[in-house]
Parts: C-alpha cells; sequence; structure tokens
C-alpha cells in the first residue's frame, strides 16, 4: 500500500511539475525577438519568441501543411531545421524515420523559438496562399461523399498540379483547425477547387464541409502534394483510387486529357458494393472520346443480387490482370494503406520503379 501512495506522490509532482513548466514558460520567460531564417537567407524573418515554429510560420503567411492543430499527432508538419530547434522531442520520434532524424527533418508544430533559428523550405510551400471561396456546388455523390465546388472569391487564382490537395480551415471546440482534401478539379480550372468528401463519424472537416450550403465562405491554404505529372506523353499513366481516393485521380485525368488527347493512361477504382460506385458514367463518356482512357472499377463485397458486370475482388487484381509488360509507366495510387500496398507490390513487379510510384495513404 505504501509503494502505491509513493507511486501515486511521485506522479502528482511530476504532473504539477510540468504544468508550472507551461505555465511559467508562458508568462514568466521571455525569449524576446529572434530571428528566423528560412533557405538561408531567402526569407528572412523576425519573430517573437516562445511561439512553435509552425506558429512563427503560420504568422508570417507560410503555411505548413497540418492536419492535427500542431498537437503533434498527424506528423504532416515536417521541416528541416539546421540550426536552434533544440535537441529531437519524444513527441517526434514516432513520426520521423532514421534517415529524416539524421538528415534534421522536425514536427514545426514541435519546436519551439528560443533562440535564433534556421529552416530550408521547398519552395513550392513558401508558394501556397490563404484563400477565401465560396461554396458554387454541394452535391452528393453516394450515401456518405459529397462533391463540393469553392469558386474562389476575387480575381485570385489558384495554381495546382494534379494530385494536389488544400487544408480547409474547419471549426472545432479548440478552435479553427485545418483538413486536407485532395483537388478533384482538373489543374486547367484556376478560379476554383472541388473535392470529394467522405462523411467520417465525428469528423470535423468532413461534418463541416457536409453541412455547408451554397453560397456559404470557406477559408482555404495550398496547393500542397508532391506528385508530379510525367510530361513524357509517351510515358502511360496508372491511376488507381479507393474510396474518396477517386477524387486526385479525377484531377490527373482530366488534366491529362485536356493536354494530350491520345496518351494512354488507365484508371482503376475498387470500393465495396455498387452502393459506392460514383463518377463511373463521367469516365465512361470520356473514354468515348478518347480511346487510350481505359476505366476499371472492381467491387471487392458486392450485394447480393447486384447488378454489375464489371471486376470483382480488391483492386490489384484487375491491375495485374490487365496490364501488360514491356511499357514505360508512372503511377498514382490514393486510398486506404492496405490496397496501396498491394498495388505497388503489383506494379513493381511490372517493371516500374519505386520513384516513379506516387501514393497517398489514408483510412
Ligand atoms: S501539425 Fe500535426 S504533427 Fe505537427
Amino acid at each position: 500500500m505504501d509503494y502505491l501512495y509513493a507511486i501515486l506522490a511521485f506522479g502528482g509532482l511530476v504532473v504539477t511539475l510540468s504544468v508550472l513548466l507551461i505555465v511559467s514558460e508562458k508568462f514568466l520567460v521571455n525569449y524576446g525577438i529572434c530571428k528566423l531564417d528560412i533557405n538561408a537567407g531567402e526569407r528572412p524573418l523576425e519573430v517573437e519568441g516562445g511561439q512553435t515554429l509552425l506558429e512563427s510560420l503560420y504568422a508570417n503567411k507560410i503555411f505548413i501543411p497540418s492536419a492535427c492543430g500542431g498537437k503533434g499527432t498527424c506528423g504532416h508538419c515536417k521541416i528541416v531545421v539546421t540550426e536552434g530547434g533544440g535537441p529531437l522531442l519524444p513527441t517526434e520520434t514516432p513520426h520521423l524515420s532514421r534517415k529524416e532524424q539524421r538528415n534534421n527533418v522536425r514536427l514545426a508544430c514541435q519546436v519551439k523559438v528560443r533562440e535564433d533559428i534556421f529552416v530550408r523550405i521547398p519552395t513550392d510551400l513558401l508558394n501556397v496562399k490563404m484563400y477565401t471561396s465560396t461554396v458554387s456546388i454541394s452535391e452528393t455523390m453516394t450515401y456518405d461523399i459529397k462533391l463540393i465546388r469553392l469558386k474562389i472569391n476575387g480575381d485570385e487564382k489558384i495554381s495546382q498540379r494534379p494530385g494536389q490537395y488544400i487544408q480547409i480551415e474547419a471549426p472545432s471546440p479548440d478552435g479553427p483547425t485545418f483538413r486536407a482534401y485532395s483537388i478533384s478539379s482538373p489543374s486547367y480550372e484556376d478560379d476554383c477547387v472541388e473535392m470529394m468528401v467522405r462523411l467520417l463519424p465525428g469528423g470535423i472537416g468532413s461534418t463541416y464541409l457536409h453541412n455547408l450550403e451554397i453560397g456559404d465562405e470557406v477559408t482555404f491554404t495550398g496547393p500542397f502534394g508532391e506528385f508530379i505529372l510525367n510530361e513524357d506523353p509517351e510515358t502511360e499513366i496508372i491511376c488507381v483510387g479507393g474510396g474518396c481516393g477517386l477524387a486526385p485521380m479525377k484531377n490527373i485525368v482530366y488534366s491529362i486529357y485536356d493536354k494530350w488527347p491520345d496518351r494512354s493512361c488507365w484508371l482503376f477504382f475498387g470500393c465495396r458494393g455498387t452502393s459506392d460506385i460514383f463518377y463511373l458514367k463521367e469516365f465512361e463518356e470520356l473514354a468515348k472520346k478518347h480511346p487510350n482512357f481505359h476505366v476499371v472499377y472492381a467491387l471487392s463485397e458486392p450485394e447480393e443480387g447486384a447488378v454489375w458486370d464489371g471486376e470483382t475482388g480488391f483492386v490489384h487484381l484487375p491491375v495485374d490482370k490487365m496490364l501488360g509488360p514491356d511499357v514505360t509507366r508512372q503511377a498514382f495510387l490514393c486510398g486506404p494503406p492496405l490496397m496501396i500496398d498491394a498495388v505497388t507490390r503489383v506494379l513493381e513487379d511490372k517493371g516500374i520503379p519505386s520513384d516513379e510510384i506516387f501514393y497517398d495513404k489514408f483510412d
């Protein structure tokens, strides 16, 4: 019993000291103005010490991806800190590979600015902007997926590459937070962005977006993402999506056929049953205009008695069955981790180099 009391007392002491440390750091310690050097002098800033690196950058309109409101749980806010970030914290290590740790990658939301600090940020991220927009379309696609189109306010334009995403600002009990959604509208449409949003039970972003009405105002940042489409029209493009992973594929496919009407491209889409099918008719119409565009939908659990004469089973099976050998290809995959892993194995077996397989895993 004494042993138990001792553990409880020690635990209480640790918690009290931690709280005191946080409170005293917030109200008593003054780090003054610190220099924030980005890309060796490209964007020198002066910021109030004591904030996190993520907050300091955001205050200067540099928008680093973040999907957890800076809680250290999403792992999206990675940047390279070459000097001045203090030691790596236990909250960061689960999100960083050994290689990233060796290369000074840090979570911007966990690094406190307590001294002059030197960071490296890719130019793409420095070009990310914040937009205000208005809902122009909110359309039900399936029982849990809505297509939402946002018209950017004023004369502002967005320059996005096929496969990139935006971060929507959504209200939450802890204040505004950001959630990531792939852009499904093609890159030649520069005055709007469209998304395909699955409603997740209790999901902050999806609940907010599903409840929006035409005319509502929405703030977002973007574009983000590292998908880069091969510009050589002889390279065949393979798109594989599961669930809402169809959104970036729609962007890629329409952007391709706007530029290269004869380019070869395969779109594979995996879902459970017929009630999860969406956008098939539109892709079939596109395939009539572009004979080198091939659309394959596969159902993993078709409902009993369902009218379906397409592929069945997990989507990596038709990928394996239909793609022949000896073709130069690039692939884009988006969907659940198990699907991505299975499709990646198939594509690597067919000779696509791993650095030509871009993917985005989400549940
Ligand atoms: S913002 Fe989510 S881990 Fe940093």
